[in-house]
Formats: C-alpha cells, sequence, structure tokens
C-alpha cells in the first residue's frame, strides 16, 4: 500500500516536472528586447481594443499590473525597471533634482552628467561586462549617458522627434546584425503619456486614438522581428513606467496662499512637490502643513516607509503628496489634464507588463508583480549574475517556463487528484482482496450486493 502511495506520487510528480520544468525552444543565446510605452495605464488594456498587443499577450505572458516605485514618475520608474532598486537606491528620486554639495541640477533636458546616475549599475552595462555581449538601445532614460564609464555599444542620443520606425529599425537592425551578438535591447516611446497629459486620462474618445497607433507600433514591431527571423528566438518584454490620473481646473493647491515664495525653493513640482526650506524648517513645515486637505506634508524622517523613498540626499528635507486627481502649484492655473507621480498604491498609478518568446510560458496571467521585480528576472533571462537589488526573483517564477511555479488552484487541483487516485486504488485494491480471499458460499450472491452501489 505505501509503495503504491509512492509510486503514484513519483508519476504525478515527474509529469508534472515534466510539463513545467522542461522548455525545448529555449535558445543557446537569449536575447532580450525591454520596450516600454510610457504612461501606459494597466487598465487601458481592458478598456479599449488593442488586437496587436492581445495577439502578443495570448502567445506570452500577462501581468496585469505592477506595483511600481513611489515617485510614480518617469526617470524614477524607467531607472527602477533596469537597476531592481528602490528610488532611494538607485538616486534617480525624481525628474527634477537639485545636490546642494555639488549645486548640481537635474532635469529632463539636462541629464548627461553621470553623476546623477553612477548610484546604480543598469542592466545593459552589466550585460557588456560579460564577455562577447553587447547591449544596444534606442532610447531609455539613461541609455545615452556613461554609466560606470559605459554606454551602450549602439545607442541614440535622446530626442523625441525621432519616429517609432527609425528606433525600431534600428534597434532590430542592431540585435540582428552585430558580431558579437547583442543580447540585450531597449526600445522606448512616448505614448499614451504624451496624450494622456494632454486630454487626461477620461477622454475616451482621444485615448481611443492614440492607444491604436501605440497597438499599431506593437503589431509593426512583430511584423519587424517575424521578417527577421528573430521572432522565434527572442524574449520580447513590452512594459511601461507608471499610469495616469484625471486632473480638474478646481483641484488646484495654491501655494502661494499659504506660504510667501522666499520661505522655499520649489525643486520638483507636482504632483509630488520636493520643497527645500531656504530658513526655518519648522516654520516652513508649520505653514505648508495647514494648507490643503488634499495633500500630505512629510518631513524627510516622516515619509512612509512603503514609499522606500527616504535614505538618499536628493530626497528634499519636505515633500508634498498630493491626493489622486489635486495638483500642486504657486499661483498657475491647470496645464495638464492628466498627471502621474501620486501614491504607488494608487491603481490608476499602475503599468502593466507583458511578455513573449521562449524564456516565457504560453498564455499565463498574473495578477500582480513589483516593478523592482523585473531586473532579476531579466539577469535570469540573459544568465547573468544580478547586482544586489530589491526585486524578488520568486514573485516572476510563474512567468518563466523555466521554473517550477505552483500556484494555489494548481495545488489544491494536485492535491485533490492524488487523493482521488488513492482512493479509487485503496477501493480496487480492497475488492480484488475480497474476491479472491473468499471461497465462502454465496460469495457470488455477495460480490453482486457489493457491485450494486458501485454500477449506480
Ligand atoms: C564598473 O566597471 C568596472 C570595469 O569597467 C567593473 O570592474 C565594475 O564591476 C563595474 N562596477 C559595477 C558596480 O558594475
Ligand atoms: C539609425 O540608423 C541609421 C543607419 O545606421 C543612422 O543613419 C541613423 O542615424 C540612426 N538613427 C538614429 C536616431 O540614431
Ligand atoms: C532630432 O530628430 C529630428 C528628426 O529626425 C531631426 O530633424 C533633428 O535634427 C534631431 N535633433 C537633434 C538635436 O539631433
Ligand atoms: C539578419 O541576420 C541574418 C542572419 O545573420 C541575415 O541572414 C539577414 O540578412 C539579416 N537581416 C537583415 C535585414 O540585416
Ligand atoms: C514666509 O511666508 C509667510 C507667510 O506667507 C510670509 O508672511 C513671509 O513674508 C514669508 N517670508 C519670506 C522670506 O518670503
Ligand atoms: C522656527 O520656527 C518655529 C515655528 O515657527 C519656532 O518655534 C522656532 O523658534 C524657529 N526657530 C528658529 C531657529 O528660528
Ligand atoms: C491654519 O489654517 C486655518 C484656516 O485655514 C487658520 O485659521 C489657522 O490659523 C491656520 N493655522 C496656522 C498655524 O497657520
Ligand atoms: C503669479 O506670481 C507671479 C510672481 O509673483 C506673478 O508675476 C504673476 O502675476 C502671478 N500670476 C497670477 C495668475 O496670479
Ligand atoms: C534595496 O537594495 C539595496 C541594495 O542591495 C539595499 O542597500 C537597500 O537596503 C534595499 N532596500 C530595502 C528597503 O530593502
Ligand atoms: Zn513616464
Amino acid at each position: 500500500m505505501l509503495s503504491a502511495i509512492k509510486l503514484t506520487l513519483m508519476l504525478f510528480l515527474s509529469g508534472f516536472i515534466a510539463c513545467y520544468g522542461s522548455n525545448p525552444n529555449y535558445d543557446s543565446i537569449h536575447k532580450l528586447l525591454l520596450v516600454s510605452f510610457d504612461g501606459f495605464r494597466a487598465d487601458y488594456l481592458k478598456n479599449y481594443r488593442l488586437p496587436h498587443l492581445q495577439e502578443f499577450i495570448e502567445d506570452g505572458v500577462l501581468v496585469e499590473h505592477l506595483i511600481n516605485a513611489f515617485i510614480t514618475k518617469t526617470f524614477p520608474n524607467h531607472y527602477s525597471i533596469v537597476t531592481g532598486l528602490y528610488e532611494e537606491s538607485h538616486g534617480i528620486v525624481a525628474n527634477e533634482m537639485y545636490d546642494e554639495d555639488t549645486k548640481k541640477k537635474f532635469s529632463q533636458f539636462n541629464d548627461a552628467d553621470p553623476f546623477w546616475w553612477n548610484e546604480a549599475t543598469p542592466i545593459w552595462v552589466t550585460n557588456q561586462q560579460q564577455e562577447n555581449r553587447r547591449s544596444a538601445a534606442a532610447m531609455w532614460p539613461g541609455t545615452d549617458v556613461k554609466i560606470n564609464n559605459t554606454t551602450p555599444h549602439f545607442f541614440m542620443k535622446y530626442n523625441y522627434s525621432v519616429t517609432f520606425e527609425e528606433r525600431m529599425g534600428n534597434v532590430t537592425m542592431w540585435l540582428n546584425n552585430s558580431q558579437p551578438p547583442v543580447t540585450f535591447a531597449t526600445l522606448y516611446w512616448e505614448e499614451p503619456d504624451a496624450s494622456g497629459h494632454k486630454y487626461g486620462p477620461d477622454d475616451k474618445e482621444n485615448m481611443r486614438k492614440v492607444l491604436e497607433q501605440v497597438d499599431n507600433h506593437i503589431g509593426s514591431l512583430m511584423d519587424k522581428l517575424k521578417a527577421l527571423g528573430l521572432w522565434e528566438s527572442i524574449n520580447v518584454i513590452i512594459t511601461s513606467d507608471h499610469g495616469m490620473a484625471q486632473c480638474f481646473p478646481k483641484r488646484l493647491i495654491k501655494l502661494d496662499d499659504c506660504i510667501g515664495r522666499g520661505n522655499y525653493t520649489l525643486i520638483d513640482t507636482s504632483p509630488v512637490a520636493a520643497v527645500l526650506p531656504r530658513s526655518n524648517k519648522t516654520y516652513v513645515y508649520n505653514l505648508l502643513k495647514n494648507c490643503s486637505t488634499s495633500m500630505k506634508v512629510y518631513l524627510k524622517e516622516e515619509i512612509p516607509d512603503r514609499f522606500h523613498y527616504r535614505h538618499n540626499k536628493r530626497i528634499q528635507p519636505i515633500i508634498l503628496v498630493a491626493d489622486e486627481g489635486w495638483t500642486i502649484v504657486q499661483n498657475e492655473t491647470l496645464k495638464k489634464l492628466g498627471a502621474h507621480g501620486y501614491d504607488n498604491a494608487l491603481p490608476s498609478m499602475h503599468p502593466f507588463l507583458a511578455a513573449h518568446g521562449p524564456a516565457f510560458h504560453k498564455g499565463y496571467k498574473q495578477d500582480t508583480i513589483n516593478t523592482v521585480d523585473i531586473y532579476p528576472m531579466m539577469c535570469h533571462i540573459l544568465g547573468l549574475k544580478p547586482q544586489p537589488n530589491n526585486g524578488t526573483f520568486t514573485n516572476t517564477k510563474c512567468l518563466l517556463a523555466d521554473q517550477w511555479c505552483v500556484n494555489l488552484p494548481e495545488a489544491i487541483g494536485i492535491v485533490v487528484g492524488v487523493l482521488m487516485v488513492l482512493t479509487t486504488l485503496t477501493c480496487l485494491i480492497i475488492i480484488t482482496k475480497n474476491r479472491m480471499s473468499s471461497p465462502r458460499p454465496f460469495s457470488r450472491l455477495q460480490l453482486q450486493d457489493d457491485d450494486d452501489p458501485l454500477i449506480g
């Protein structure tokens, strides 16, 4: 009886491992293309028709929403994706930064000083420090900067006027052609973020138009990779940095109504404002604290742990976090109908992740992972030893074809299955024993009695 249990379990497990552990398509060179469509809010996938993206997902995996890093802005989250670090640990803590010691300033248009980037090492650098491998970048924050004295072997200077077709054409050419091979590449596109800011995510008509264009870009990327014969062997991740929230002209927090401008310097603006007090910090804090019920005011030391946004000198002494849909200004009127940057617990701030290729399962959906979990997963796919990071590899195991992953419904299924097989076996054994060890009179009659309930 015991050996029967053992045998059944072994059969089950070996079948299970055979199904989930093997991956016949896995290439010796694992190429990975990481694509970001800026500001692609998770629920756009549910609310708009995106046939090419759906086709990509059907044959790959989908993580319905990513818990991204606070603050939910572009530069910080793009750097979290490629380093696996929270913002306080990779040092790109905002789109606008100021360093008190060196008096240096950082902005989206003045981002080329390696000083800002060197607190972390992104995956494209680590990838190139392995023998015989190159990285390529068709834009991505930081890819045109020498980080640890290295840029991707192929890269483009950031220029938003370069069309998607040109970025895609160049990056796929680089992926196809070079010797030694390009094993890691990035591709970045500014939409649907730009339209999300301009129209606001509630403008269904305009968002439908831009998302149709984004979806067509995904279609042409798939076509291009197919035409080059790369589609079956390359791993492609399509993801984003953050979502978008609707803003309202009436939901303005005017700092000028609460505090004179001479008291502070505004380093970064809405919806997470970074405030550098000019004189008495407590005085400035008290005035701001009493300014609006629609924003939180934190001394740096008070910033909640869950934001992982405290331990870096580039985080200013006071930060203001507007509630969803609210805008912090000094005295201006509302300029953008959509914004992001808010609390990373808000669903409207979450992007998604989809992936396709030999490293990934086909047709698998998962509710969530963290943005910082993407990095250890990418290192695994590329066979790189990850730098110290804040991601958790096991969170992504179920997405990966070469990992053994049991999720809860599956586990319950297996247990029930094993129990059913064991019960059946036990019954059979008992019946067989009864049949063989019963040379009694009227045995036939008895057996018929026993059989009846089984037949019924
Ligand atoms: C920086 O680059 C050097 C070689 O250029 C390498 O030895 C070192 O490991 C790199 N540091 C990090 C943190 O990647
Ligand atoms: C794309 O590649 C072509 C051909 O190599 C080159 O002429 C062009 O400058 C590249 N585009 C960008 C934006 O780097
Ligand atoms: C940016 O790209 C556009 C379109 O290719 C080009 O006309 C322009 O000169 C580029 N700007 C810079 C600064 O390279
Ligand atoms: C892509 O690479 C393959 C194999 O090296 C080569 O045969 C093909 O011509 C390349 N395609 C392009 C468009 O460069
Ligand atoms: C600081 O703010 C207070 C309150 O608005 C104002 O009365 C004062 O003039 C400001 N101080 C400076 C130096 O701007
Ligand atoms: C700073 O402001 C607080 C509150 O307004 C006040 O109690 C304190 O004395 C001030 N400290 C200095 C050094 O001016
Ligand atoms: C806080 O604001 C209220 C009304 O908005 C005002 O009455 C009160 O004096 C303010 N307190 C401080 C400390 O500024
Ligand atoms: C906003 O403040 C600036 C500087 O104090 C001033 O020049 C401007 O007129 C103000 N604008 C409005 C709309 O109040
Ligand atoms: C994130 O990772 C870095 C590098 O290992 C580490 O220094 C930091 O303490 C981590 N942060 C958290 C919140 O664990
Ligand atoms: Zn963005």
